[in-house]
């Protein structure tokens, strides 16, 4: 028996599920007996994730840009056509731009993390809700990946910091809106951790300065970032509603 096993037949959708903390978590899951409904924007990683799955016959796959309001509703549909309900949605696709002080931050770096970032996390809400609300028995859990720049500010990635901002607060207004309909609605907030989103920009060059700086002296590997992501979600975390949680080594604990 797992501590996990909590999710075992449970149907659920995770968006950006091609690499990082997406990619560890579809994988934890299906060791579990999840039923998985995987999107991405990048179909072949997309595909290479389906493959390496522990049970492969019980996950969909569809290419899907979060920030295109019917992909993410096709998603969700999918759930349904292969499952017949979603338990769970985990909006989790996301990117990072280029790091410039804010006044070079251009409008294109604001509308793209505002279309993928913030938007992206959304839709996911809006129609992971609606098919929870209709479905029967109704109810269901969403977690929102969010960052520690939705919680604080983020000197040279402020584009990035505003879109998680609202992610944080489209996680509190959903939690309210629809506690009382059996919906629990929560964001993970990470601190750093080397995957492909950091790693192959910029801000990779600088991990290990990065490390110093917090009190533990180094980054949170993604797989911790995902055993967080799991709690969060987990049916058994029944009475946590509404939180932005930091998962960042204790830096923001002064
Ligand atoms: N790694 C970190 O340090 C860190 C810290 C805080 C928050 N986050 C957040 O965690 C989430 C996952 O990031 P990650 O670190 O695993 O990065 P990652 O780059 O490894 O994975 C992100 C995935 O999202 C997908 N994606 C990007 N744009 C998309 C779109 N428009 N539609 C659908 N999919 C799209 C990518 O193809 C990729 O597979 C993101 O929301 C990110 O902002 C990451």
């Amino acid at each position: 028996m797992s501590r996990w096993d909590v999710f075992q037949d449970k149907v659920i959708v995770i968006t950006g599920a091609a690499s990082g903390f997406g990619r560890i978590l579809a994988n934890k899951l299906s060791a579990e007996g999840a039923k998985l409904v995987l999107g991405d924007i990048n179909a072949e990683p997309l595909a290479r994730v389906a493959a390496e799955l522990a049970l492969p016959d019980n996950a969909v796959t569809a290419t899907c840009d979060v920030a295109v309001e019917l992909e993410v509703k096709a998603l969700v549909e999918q759930a349904c056509s292969a499952f017949g309900r979603v338990d769970i949605i985990v909006n989790n696709a996301g990117l990072g731009t280029s790091p410039r002080l804010l006044i070079d931050t251009t409008e294109e770096d604001m509308d793209i993390n505002y279309a993928v970032n913030a938007k992206g996390v959304f839709f996911g809400i809006k129609h992971g809700i609606r098919q929870m609300l209709a479905q029967s028995p109704p109810g269901g859990i969403v977690l929102n990946v969010a960052s520690m720049a939705g919680i604080g500010g983020a000197p040279t990635i402020g584009a990035y910091a505003a879109a998680k901002h609202a992610v944080v607060g489209l996680t509190k207004t959903a939690a309210y809106e629809y506690a009382a309909k059996g919906v629990r609605v929560n964001a993970i907030c990470p601190f750093f951790s080397p995957t492909p989103l950091v790693t192959d920009a910029e801000l990779g060059q600088k991990m290990d300065s990065l490390a110093r700086g917090t009190p533990m002296k180094r980054l949170g590997d993604p797989e911790e970032m995902v055993e967080v992501m799991l709690m969060l979600m987990s049916p058994a975390n029944s009475y946590m509603n509404g939180q932005a949680v930091a998962v960042d080594g204790g830096m923001s604990a002064i």
